[in-house]
């Protein structure tokens, strides 16, 4: 959860010239104004560059970006989106906000959505998955694009948790039909609050872009006053202050990534030896994005204890175990669509793997000192748990 922690001056330029020069925060128009400085715009050019993709569209939020994406699909309601019991709850909310069904399939020992189950529970209704790679891990996505394919289903990559990570050297969000990314105050890069969304193909991205601006198609033959429309939508516009911050976190994320990944195995290292704890598996065509290092222990209450020890310690624990409510599908009865009786029971597997996980967050800023406590704390905690 970096991108936060290396915020300076580079940041204030950029949001300098939108301040002192262009005096503009309207993502498009006011031409006269603004001096030629489009910061959201060049903030979508640069993702795409760096990402290697052809359609992004910044939005407010990584919520704002998976409803987007969702709308842009033209589903009708009723239609079914799968996606994973392990995530935040932002994922099924969008679903709900476009009138679709969420269906939630269990996770595997890798923590992401289990292709098994996902492909159990697949219909006629069914029309899209949502992966969610969390806490900097990929999905399996060669064999859940592989079930994609066969049922003709669009693939969604939430990588709101896997910003610069990859799959077989391809970035993360990247490989779907539509990829969302979240710059919230927690994540990898951050404009305070804003997401992005990556289209593979254009006319989506037509339809996205269209949708987040209330239907406007930026015509270039009329007036934004009398542009034209095919669809309904709603504001998810990024401004450009948060476009500006976006330029200046988006030059970091090599350094971001790279330091997180050598603060993740430098930790694992130093605590491999413990035993009674075992590191979350991830497939070797993974290039981990290392937001965070999970351990899996025998149980909940060693879990928690963990947990205790490590704030002892001085360093905490990220999602898991403390906001384990926030994030397993099987306990949001808030959530109409999800209250039926035997909802819970069929995320059994899930639930089991989340309550004996214990998730360590990696920051790029760690010294010796905070690493050695992370193993004193868990040492600690093994030790005295029964
Ligand atoms: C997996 C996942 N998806 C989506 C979001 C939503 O992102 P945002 O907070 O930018 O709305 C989050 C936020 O933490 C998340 O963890």
């Amino acid at each position: 959860m970096p991108g936060y922690e290396l915020i300076n001056n580079k940041e204030y330029l950029e949001c300098r010239d939108v301040l002192k020069k262009s005096k503009t925060f309207f993502r498009m128009g006011f031409e006269k104004n603004r001096k030629g400085i489009f910061k959201v715009l060049e903030f979508e050019k640069k993702f795409c560059n760096y990402f290697a993709a052809k359609n992004c569209l910044a939005v407010t939020s990584g919520t704002a970006a998976l409803r987007v994406g969702i709308a842009s699909l033209n589903l009708k309601p009723g239609d079914e989106i799968i996606t994973q019991a392990f995530t935040f709850v932002a994922t099924v909310e969008a679903i709900v906000e476009t009138k679709c069904k969420p269906v939630c399939a269990n996770i595997d020992e890798t923590l992401n959505l289990d292709p098994k189950d996902l492909e159990k529970k697949i219909n006629k209704k069914t029309k899209a998955v949502i992966v969610v790679h969390m806490l900097g891990v990929p999905g399996k996505l060669d064999l859940i694009k592989k079930i994609c394919n066969k049922y003709k289903l669009f693939l969604i990559e939430d990588t709101a948790w896997g910003c610069g990570g990859k799959f077989r050297n391809k970035f993360l969000g990247t490989i779907g039909d539509i990829g969302t990314f979240s710059f919230d105050h927690a994540k990898a890069i951050t404009t305070g609050e804003g997401g992005m969304v990556v289209f593979k193909d254009r006319n989506n991205f037509l339809r996205g872009k269209a949708w987040h601006d209330h239907g406007h198609e930026n015509n270039p033959n009329f007036p934004r006053w009398e542009d034209t429309r095919k669809l309904s939508g709603f504001n998810f516009r990024m401004n450009e202050l948060q476009g500006a911050i976006g330029i200046a976190q988006l030059k970091k994320l090599n350094f971001i990534i790279k330091s997180q990944r050598k603060n993740y195995y430098l930790i694992w290292k130093h605590i491999k030896s413990l035993k009674g704890i075992a590191q979350r598996p991830y497939s070797k065509q993974s290039y981990i994005s290392a937001d965070a290092l999970v351990v899996l222990v025998k149980n909940k209450k060693l879990a928690i204890n963990c947990r205790k020890k490590l704030l002892k310690f001085g360093v905490s624990t990220k999602i898991l175990p403390e906001a384990y409510s926030w994030h397993f599908a099987g306990l949001w009865s808030h959530i109409t669509e999800f209250n039926k009786k035997n909802f819970r029971k069929s995320l059994k597997k899930s639930e089991e793997l989340l309550r004996r996980a214990v998730s360590i967050p990696i920051l790029v800023n760690m010294n010796k000192k905070q690493i050695l406590n992370i193993k004193k704390a868990l040492s600690s905690a093994l030790i005295s748990t029964k």
